[in-house]
């Protein structure tokens, strides 16, 4: 198994649900992300698929004039534990399955979108999640993502390669230095829609991206 693709010890995923937990009920995430969440799961239409949905600080902002249901997988136990609390509250009937991306328990065509923040920085092979998620969605079902990738800058790109060991250990296999952008491509979505938005003085550079499988 390379570097890469070695997932961080158990105790180390433990430890991230927990400061990640705790982090949620902070004012980065009240003023940075959660009006961004609000904006993509509000595009979030018909039966939808979330990958990766963590301690489920989506679920709150799932339509339900608009959303008949959400599946939402997470593989992490700790993470689950925290999703299923805030899936109890969500206005949308919402199930949650252990399952990583890159084995999506669900039939090919079967989803009207799929809605992934902040996950493929840490999934073990983004190309194959990407290419699982657009076997999940319909013709002309949309990917509704927010992501932070790689920095445009060659000398931010050459820090994040730096400061990305350490931060996979520490923050649940989190990369900073991904192009998440053209794997998006290279699965074969189309239609890819992006919008910047700067984080830590570009050099956590986050993308919100739209496309069409
Ligand atoms: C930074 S958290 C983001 C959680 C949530 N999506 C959010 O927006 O708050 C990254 C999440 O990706 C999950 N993850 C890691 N590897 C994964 C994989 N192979 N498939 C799906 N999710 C994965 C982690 O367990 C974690 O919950």
């Amino acid at each position: 198994m390379s570097q890469e693709h070695m997932p961080a010890p158990a105790t180390f995923r433990r430890l991230f649900a927990a400061y990640y937990e705790r982090a949620s009920r902070g004012a980065s995430e009240k003023s940075f992300m959660e009006p961004i969440r609000k904006e993509i799961v509000g595009q979030a239409e018909g039966l939808v698929l979330e990958v990766g949905a963590g301690n489920g600080l989506n679920f709150a902002f799932y339509n339900p004039e608009y959303v008949e249901r959400v599946e939402a997988t997470e593989p992490d136990s700790a993470m689950l534990g925290y999703a299923r609390t805030r899936a109890k509250t969500a206005h949308v009937p919402v199930i949650l399955t252990q399952a990583p991306v890159e084995q999506l328990p669900f039939a090919d065509a079967y989803f009207d979108c799929v809605v992934c923040t902040l996950v493929l920085c840490s999934v073990n092979d983004p190309l194959r999640g990407l290419q699982e998620i657009r076997r999940v969605l319909k013709p002309g079902g949309r990917l509704l993502m927010v992501e932070h990738v790689r920095a445009h800058s060659r000398v931010l790109a050459f820090v994040q390669d730096l400061l990305t060991p350490i931060n996979r250990l520490f923050a649940g296999n989190c990369h900073w230095n991904r192009s998440t952008e053209q794997t998006v491509h290279k699965a074969g979505f189309q239609d890819v829609e992006l919008e910047q938005r700067a984080l830590s003085g570009g050099l956590i550079p986050m993308v919100m991206l739209l496309a069409k499988r």
